[in-house]
């Protein structure tokens, strides 16, 4: 059995947790690749919301053995803070069950201090989650990073938190005027860091390679989304790691032979957190009713920030380059219940600029800014669709909504949520 990828089609928070839960019972391995606790994914099981920044979500199935992969960004507080929380709520979090892979870097509180003092200067705001993740991939570039392999060594981990945070401490100090981090302090909670973790660090990629070389499946679990990718996301408004399809092979340490399902999980309208182009973001009352009230766990606030999201028309013209940067070979179309009761629901599936129609973008991401929506109208549905479990139980309007998705983009749509429970889900093609 080949290794499946699940990955956001949009600009992250599609609900990608959620899927993942439906289909993590089959795997044995469920690996995070990329990003760190910038993520946030909810996934809601047996009556609890579980929610997940840095674990992969199948740890939700006592089955599968949980991975963090060589591309991710760790902060151990953060883990550990997680990790209570999952037990707190029955969850086995032991080494036998949650593997830190040995090239993973950790991110410290320098690098939160470093993100949240560079954001601060800059003239035009990238809007990050302020969680420490540009600098800690901007060390790990410039090959001054600390590896999670640091933490089977207490001690010597001890020894490179000080001098890491030394070293930092004079950026915060002379070029961003904010007080040193107190170095001796943190070097000792890291001390205790590595005693705990210590134990889950492991060749990931040995463990995945031999997982598949037994015909077990591995699912490969996206964070954010492709429009914010580092490379093909809407650069300089991005994260600062793969978050596509490379990012799973890199991240991972696994090559492509082995690849099955790319899954591309695309909410029915469009999100954004941060700053950056948004093409067909509604500000008014469209936009309100898309994003709801922030009374339910589904409504569209950060589960990372709590900022409120912009929200807007489903997107086909990025739907169709996220499709081509990843090869998906399937959609999953999340949050169809919250289109019920729009009429007219519209969807953009060409741009406008100067007087000329663009069905394809000209140089991918750049210059998003400076092209209009054209919107086709599609007629709306006023049922509450969250007890639909086959097609036919929708009403003819949801169902040509998924079906225009699919022709405009090419690509067949697998699985409908219709709501926040395991059991909300339409098999689209059954
Ligand atoms: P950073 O990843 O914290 O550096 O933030 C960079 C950009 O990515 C900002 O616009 C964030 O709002 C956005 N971002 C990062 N993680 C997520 C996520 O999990 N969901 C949605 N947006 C995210």
């Amino acid at each position: 059995m080949p290794l499946h990828v699940i990955i956001g089609a949009q600009w992250g928070d599609e609900g990608k947790g959620r899927i993942l839960d439906a289909i993590a019972g089959e795997a044995a391995i469920v690996a995070r690749f990329s990003g760190g606790d910038n993520a946030g994914h909810t996934v809601t099981a047996d009556g609890k919301i579980f929610r997940l920044h840095l674990i992969p979500s199948g740890i939700v199935h006592p089955g599968p053995l949980c991975i963090l992969g060589s591309g991710m960004v760790i902060n151990p507080q953060r883990l550990l803070a997680e990790m209570d929380q999952l037990r707190a709520q029955g969850v086995d979090c032991s080494p036998e069950r949650i593997k830190i892979s040995h090239a993973a870097h950790i991110l410290t509180p320098l690098h939160i201090a470093l993100d949240q003092a560079e954001e601060g200067a800059r003239e035009k705001k990238i809007g990050t989650t302020g969680r420490g993740i540009g600098p800690a991939f901007s060390e790990k570039t410039a090959r001054c990073g600390l590896r999670a392999e640091t933490l089977t060594q207490p001690e010597e981990c001890a020894d490179k938190i000080k001098a890491h945070i030394l070293r930092g401490n004079r950026t915060l100090e002379k070029l961003y005027s904010q007080p040193p981090l107190d170095a001796d302090a943190i070097a000792a909670t890291f001390f205790q860091f590595a005693q705990t973790f210590g134990p889950h660090i492991a060749d990931t990629s040995a463990l995945v390679a031999d997982a598949l070389r037994s015909g077990k499946t591995v699912l490969a679990e996206g964070a954010q989304g492709t429009l914010l990718d580092l490379d093909q996301g809407t650069y300089p408004f991005v994260t600062s790691s793969p978050t596509g399809i490379a990012g799973a092979f890199s991240g991972l340490g696994v090559g492509a032979r082995e690849l099955g399902r790319v899954i591309g999980v695309v909410k029915a309208f469009q999100t954004r957190v941060g700053e950056g182009p948004f093409p067909t973001e509604q500000t008014g009352e469209i936009g309100n009713r898309l994003r709801g009230t922030g009374s339910m766990p589904w409504d569209e606030f950060g589960t990372t920030t709590g900022r409120p999201r912009r929200c807007g028309w489903l997107d086909l013209m990025l739907l169709r380059y996220s499709a081509r940067q990843n090869g998906m070979t399937e959609f999953v179309l999340t949050k169809l219940d919250i289109l019920s009761g729009l009429n007219p629901v519209r969807i953009c599936a060409a741009y406008e600029r100067g007087g000329k129609t663009y069905p394809e973008l000209p140089l991918g991401m750049s210059g998003l800014e400076t092209f209009r929506p054209v919107y086709t109208d599609l007629p709306g549905w006023d049922e509450d669709i969250r007890n639909a479990r086959t097609k036919e139980d929708l009403p003819a309007a949801a169902r040509r909504y998924v079906e225009r998705i699919e022709k405009e983009t090419g690509v067949p749509v697998s699985l409908v949520s219709v709501g926040s429970e395991r059991e909300e889900i339409i098999h689209w093609k059954k």
